[in-house]
């Protein structure tokens, strides 16, 4: 592209309904790889056959970035055409043997897409389309086939998918029986130490576990050992689901654009979402740890042995997986704190996409690149979606629908059609209406009145979804809403009932009661909506005090605190004692869970706070929202000022550390209270708890709680130093400073941290541990003189030039522009026109700034 260009290239995109079945099948594939760094020789043969499925005989093949030294077919060399993005090629309409061999540069691929090298190692990340950048190939997730791979280096460990085949000195061959798209490929060669394991399937059949690391890695890698024994059991138990292959392997890499991949029998994981130790990972590490493990762990039913036709299906296996990993979790510890976080986290990262220009159906229906569909979207979306489909038709039919989609599909590619048919077929029930949940993008708003007339609560229930790009007519979803009523003394006079909401309104009635209750509404928040009540902070603090639902009397004091937080900000009036006395019971009342008491003090972010005042028409002020935020904890402390102590000395634990839920509670609650006690003491306990701490959680519970109020230099000077040589501790210690520098001061932190030889950008981690976290720091990301936008647009532009899978990722951190004041719009609006006409932009940052100024 010419420099002088400035026009923006909208690249093209491809669509759904577009859709045809391959042309050729793949029998069978041998690949065998000549690993080196700059010159690494793939060598590929694979048996086509044509399919009798396909409407035409052209025969094309994926490559990109690929050396193309020599191709035959059934052994007579061939010309093939060279195109943009791959070849095509004259071919027998028979079956074939295609070889061909390439030459790639893993050393020089930073993009982390394909095969590449970190910290000395080979590896690979395929999903989506990286396979294409290994060798001329299909590369489409509907065509499957068995592998057999031969890797010839002599550095120590050389693993692949499936089983191992052969060993030499210098060679390792392994077989996958199992058919695969190319997308679940992997390879990993290096200097790596194994945490063993081993597994006993219910049938009985052996496999053998093991967790690859670097060795310095090597002690943080036994709890993902029973993590993984933990996921296997679980899904064998609840979902009767079987291992397949006799070795299991996860291999953990330092540059990784996501968190893992469930290539078969060969995961490949971040270290951050893999290692744990008491003294570097905190409670919330180790139980994303472990759900990342079973997360990639269940993928090999829900993805691998079933699969996706196409990726617009994504959400198939990851809303799916997603679904299974939550409920794991919750099996494991608890379903009330993992309920509400994965609300907090839906509400921060998927309504805020399904209310910006970013918004799309949990099946899409066009892209320009697939990768830029990882998101809240088809992930929890369609998690909530899946939990819906078992909350509207019961536990019991969702388990036999379960069995129908394993025994129907397995080993097949499949479709959203394919397994709504499933739940069909299973419980006689009509989906059509509750399909659009796939087809309709949009956070829907259900609004809930009340009538109470002699012994008779009538609720009415009306559903709005606001317009989308691209989607202005919004048609009534099915939406489960989840009630309770209780009596005024706080006894349940009604329990948990699902109203189904079809139509735009609906009303529903309870009657025989003897006086008038207070309802609980969307019990376990049974649907992704917002809900839009009118509540008064008496009836908010009773539900928080007496609703035997833990998610409705958590986000009672929720709505009760954004009901605060926003008169604060728009009638700068004093927060209401209700409110104040309402959590200064909750925390007192020691029958409650420490763990619901520590999120009763978890405040709204100013984020959802600034969304909140934007629904009611106003345009948020971050810096307000921010002064809001800090004077109400100030409140808050100071209100609590006796009762603060107390509880903190009542969470100290005295036995050895363990990530459990009943320790991690304590200290969740102990992190919490100390944040404010802080405010009432300048930080003297945070310094005594960051000195007198042994383990991650408590250290960094205390640096938080002393940037919050301006301390803690020594404390970051000494952790930095403790810690120099763990990357991934690092990496907490950059992202602290920027979640909590002080708005006015974030320019100067970002600019300090960004100039530290320790700021390796092309490392995603550390990129994402600066440039990650500033979404956390609204008031400071918003400047008013647009500084900090344009230090983003300027890092986001040069990541872009090396990797643009994480770059693109993280341009989402401008996609709430149109909220803000015309000054804030017209500066943030400069950046993303910005970044859309730097030369050489990918398409991925392309699509992303296209949809943000479309
Ligand atoms: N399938 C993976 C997971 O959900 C995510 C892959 C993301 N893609 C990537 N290029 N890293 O577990
Ligand atoms: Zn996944």
């Amino acid at each position: 592209m010419p420099a002088n260009q400035t026009s923006v290239v909208q690249p093209q995109k491809i669509y759904l309904a577009d859709y045809t079945p391959p042309t050729y099948l793949v029998e069978h594939v041998d690949l065998t790889f000549r690993l080196a760094p700059k010159n690494t020789r793939v060598l590929a043969r694979i048996r086509f056959v044509p399919n009798p499925a396909a409407t035409s005989r052209d025969f094309f093949l994926h490559g990109e970035l690929l050396t193309l030294i020599n191709a035959s077919i059934d052994g007579t060399p061939v010309t093939p055409t060279l195109v943009e993005g791959g070849l095509s090629c004259d071919v027998p309409d028979a079956p074939f043997t295609w070889e061909s061999e390439v030459e790639i540069a893993p050393i020089e691929n930073t993009a982390l897409d394909g095969l590449y090298m970190s910290d000395g190692m080979y590896c690979t990340q395929c999903e989506a389309e990286g396979f294409r950048r290994i060798t001329y190939y299909p590369d489409r997730p509907d065509v499957m086939a068995p592998f057999t791979v031969r890797i010839e280096s002599d550095l120590p460990v050389l693993l692949s998918n499936g089983n191992p085949a052969d060993r030499g000195a210098d060679f390792a061959v392994w077989h996958d029986p199992w058919p695969k798209p190319s997308y679940l490929f992997a390879l990993v060669a290096g200097n790596l130490v194994a945490k063993r394991g081993s597994f006993d399937t219910m049938s009985g059949k052996h496999v053998d576990l093991a967790v690859w690391t670097r060795p310095a890695d090597a002690a943080k890698a036994d709890f993902a050992v029973g993590a993984l024994q933990r996921a296997m059991k679980w899904d064998e138990d609840v979902y009767g689901r079987e291992y397949d292959l006799d070795v299991f392997n996860i291999v953990a890499v330092s540059d990784f654009n996501s968190g893992a991949m469930e290539n078969k029998g060969l995961n490949i994981f971040n270290t951050a979402a893999v290692l744990a130790s008491p003294d570097t990972a905190t409670d919330l590490d180790y139980e994303r740890v472990e759900g990342v493990i079973a997360h990639e762990y269940f993928h090999n039913w829900t993805g691998n042995r079933i699969t996706c036709r196409d990726w617009f299906q994504l959400s198939l296996k990851e809303g799916l997986t997603v679904f299974r990993d939550q409920q794991f979790t919750g099996d494991l510890h608890g379903h009330a704190t993992k309920r509400i976080r994965d609300v907090i986290k839906l509400r921060a990262r998927q309504f805020r996409e399904d209310n910006g220009p970013l918004a799309h159906n949990v099946r899409p229906e066009s892209f320009v690149e697939i990768s830029n569909f990882y998101t809240g979207t088809i992930y929890e979306k369609g998690a909530e979606v899946i939990r819906m489909l078992r909350t509207l038709v019961g536990p019991e039919a969702y388990a036999k629908a379960l069995d129908l989609y394993f025994a129907r599909h397995d080993g097949q590619a499949a479709t959203i059609e394919d397994w709504l048919q499933v739940f069909v077929d299973a419980t006689g029930r009509d989906l059509t209406q509750f399909k659009r949940w796939y087809s309709q993008a949009g956070t829907p708003r259900v609004a809930v009145t009340e009538d109470y007339t002699d012994g008779t609560l009538t609720l009415t229930l009306r559903q709005t979804t606001p317009p989308t790009p691209g989607q202005t007519d919004k048609q009534p979803l099915v939406i489960p809403v989840a009630v309770g009523l209780l009596n005024p003394n706080g006894d349940e006079v009604v329990p948990t009932t699902v109203l189904e909401l079809t139509g735009a309104e609906q009303t529903f009635t309870f009657s025989g009661l003897a006086s008038r209750p207070v309802a609980s509404v969307l019990r376990g928040f049974s649907a992704p909506v917002i809900l839009q009540r009118e509540q008064s902070a008496e009836e908010l603090a009773f539900l928080m005090a007496h609703d035997t639902d833990s998610f409705v009397r958590w986000d009672s004091g929720r709505a009760l605190a954004c009901q605060v937080l926003v008169s604060m900000v728009r009638d700068h009036a004093a927060p209401l004692p209700a409110y104040l006395d309402a959590i200064a019971a909750t925390l007192a009342d020691e029958t409650l869970d420490p763990a619901l008491r520590a999120f009763v003090l978890d405040l709204p972010s100013e984020e959802s706070t600034a969304q909140t005042l934007f629904d009611l028409g106003a345009t948020p002020e971050p810096d307000a929202i921010h002064d809001a935020h800090e004077a109400l904890k100030n409140h808050l402390a100071e209100h609590m000022v006796t009762l603060l102590p107390q509880v903190y000395a009542a969470c100290q634990i005295n036995e050895a550390y363990t990530p459990d839920a009943a320790q991690a509670g304590k200290r969740a609650l102990a992190n919490a209270v100390l944040n404010l006690i802080s405010r009432n003491d300048g930080g003297a306990t945070a310094e005594m708890q960051f000195t007198a701490s042994n383990n991650m959680t408590l250290s960094l519970g205390a640096l938080h709680s002393l940037l919050d109020v301006g301390q803690g230099r020594a404390e970051l000077a000494a952790f930095a130093q403790r810690w120099a040589d763990d990357r991934l501790v690092i990496d907490k210690w950059f992202s602290l400073q920027v979640s909590l520098a002080a708005p006015r001061r974030l320019l100067a932190v970002l600019t300090d941290l960004t100039g530290l030889e320790s700021f390796d950008w092309k490392n995603p981690n550390r990129f994402r541990a600066v440039f990650g976290a500033i979404t956390s720091n609204p008031a400071g990301f918003h400047q008013a003189d647009g500084s900090v936008y344009r230090l983003m647009a300027d890092w986001l532009i040069r990541l872009d030039s090396a990797n643009p899978w994480t770059a693109s990722r993280l341009s989402a951190a401008f996609d709430g522009w149109r909220r803000y004041d015309k000054a804030r719009q017209g500066l943030m609006r400069a950046q993303i026109e910005r970044i859309a006409k730097t030369p050489a932009i990918s398409r991925e940052m392309a699509e992303m700034v296209g949809r943000m100024l479309g």
